[in-house]
């Protein structure tokens, strides 16, 4: 066929969304933030919902949302983000994403393991939790929310042993994932440190 799937992983806040965003305006490509479904199904659970129920009748018309870009509902997505059966529910969605014609970027914890092991690219992206934790303090902050750093390190981390030990589907690079460490690197170097493994592997 002649899509073309960039699968981009990697822990809460290293630079994917950034970095996956770019790439695909930068190769014409649509994109995919795969956390946004865990979040709007999260989002549903804090308002009293079955999470299994949830994710069967999410809508895409629910991915738009600033509402799910918060500390709560980030918690609450990597609660429902263990459950084999949430998952299952969100998988066809992302797989006829990934097989639109001409191809496109998906971002998650599993993309190049789970959803599209067939991937053309597959890119881990990561960085130090400390690193992590500054950037979301720093974005958080600027939005105008209530937190301190170590509050948000302490999220980090609890999103990460969450998401990194959980039976289904756990967050760990693909053998064959180009790994990117954001630490030391400014965004237009992540970005570029990027196409260059997209472009070694078109
Ligand atoms: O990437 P984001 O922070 O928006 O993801 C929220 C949560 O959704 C993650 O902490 C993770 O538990 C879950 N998630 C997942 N698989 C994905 C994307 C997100 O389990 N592909």
């Amino acid at each position: 066929t002649g899509a073309f799937t960039i699968a981009i992983d990697g822990p809460a806040a290293a630079g994917k969304g950034t970095i996956s965003r770019a790439v695909a305006e930068r190769l014409g490509l649509p994109h995919l933030d795969t956390g946004l479904l865990y979040r709007a199904v999260g989002a549903r659970v804090i308002g009293g919902q079955d999470p299994v129920a949830a994710a069967r009748t999410l809508d895409a018309s629910e991915l738009n949302e600033a509402a799910l870009r918060t500390g709560p509902v980030a918690e609450a997505a990597s609660r429902v983000a263990v459950m084999a059966e949430v998952r299952d529910a969100l998988t066809e969605f992302q797989r006829a994403f990934a097989r639109r014609p001409g191809g496109a970027v998906l971002d998650g914890r599993d993309i190049g393991t789970v959803i599209c092991p067939e991937a053309e690219v597959k890119l881990y992206v990561t960085a130090s939790p400390e690193c992590r934790a500054e950037r979301r303090f720093l974005e958080l902050r600027a939005r105008g929310a209530e937190v301190t750093e170590e509050g948000v390190l302490a999220d980090v981390r609890a999103r990460d042993q969450r998401d990194s030990a959980r039976a289904v589907a756990p967050l760990k690079p693909a053998e064959d994932a180009v790994r990117i460490d954001t630490t030391a690197l400014g965004i237009d170097e992540a970005i570029e440190a990027a196409m260059a493994a997209i472009a070694s592997r078109w």
